[in-house]
């Protein structure tokens, strides 16, 4: 059985006063799930949040890193920076970043190496436009960007990776994927992965769907057999709501 992991993307949202102040709130509403449960805070969040999340079931993760090791790339973050202050995961390719920061199938492919050569979970982002949708590459689209973030890693790393499918046009539009579509999509995904490494990696990897997920639909969602949680986006900024889909099962 695969586990659900369950990861808010605060995006550019929160100062460090109002991530304790979540996080705190938050502890005691989810202290009972045995869902894994990761917020990606900003990076000016991120030792707040790892000092207020310390010995609870809130894991820590980033919203996206650099490849290389270090050197001089003005402004931005290693994964070995990440690494040393107890970050966990980080999110990897997410589609703001292919959109609007020139985020690359290539790059992605090379933050997904470093993030394990530096023992960093990383959940990488694939999804479809709405264009590509209507042309019914949707198929097409996905595992493709899955197949090439993927390449030149071993079996047991690609059991470890975590993809979010978060078809693009359902990103805070208030849009969500009927639970069939994503289903259908994530499972097209478990499918080419199958293809390449074989069924006991494509059973073992956690594929999540991201996209206008909210309490009154997580539980249809993260209930279909290949979802395996979420990437929640602008529900996870109220620790209530969070809180809700993370205890979607109970
Ligand atoms: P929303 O949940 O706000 O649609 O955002 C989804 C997302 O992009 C999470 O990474």
């Amino acid at each position: 059985m695969r586990k659900k992991i369950i990861a808010g993307n605060w995006k550019m949202n929160k100062l460090p006063n109002e991530a304790i102040d979540f996080i705190d709130k938050l502890i005691p509403l989810v202290k009972n799930t045995e869902n894994e449960l990761v917020l990606c805070v900003p990076y000016t969040d991120l030792f707040y949040s790892l000092l207020t999340a310390q010995k609870t079931n809130i894991k820590i993760g980033a919203q996206n890193m650099h490849f290389e090791e270090k050197g001089a790339y003005t402004g931005e973050v290693a994964p070995s920076m990440l690494k040393s202050i107890g970050v966990e995961y980080v999110i990897i390719g997410h589609s703001e970043r292919r959109q609007y920061f020139n985020e690359t199938d290539e790059s992605v492919n090379k933050k997904v190496k470093a993030a394990f050569l530096n023992s960093l979970k990383p959940i990488v982002c694939v999804g479809e436009t709405l264009e590509q949708r209507e042309k019914g590459k949707t198929e097409e689209i996905i595992t493709t960007q899955t197949t090439l973030a993927l390449e030149g890693l071993t079996p047991e790393q690609v059991k470890n990776v975590i993809i979010a499918y978060e078809p693009i046009w359902a990103i805070g539009t208030g849009k969500t994927a009927t639970s069939e579509d994503a289903n259908n999509s994530i499972k097209a995904i478990r499918d080419k992965i199958c293809q390449i490494y074989g069924q006991n990696v494509s059973e073992s990897v956690i594929i999540q769907y991201g996209g206008s997920v909210k309490s009154t639909n997580c539980k249809e969602l993260f209930t279909m057999p290949d979802i395996d949680g979420g990437l929640v986006g602008g529900a996870s900024l109220d620790p209530e709501e969070f809180a809700k889909i993370v205890n979607y099962d109970k």
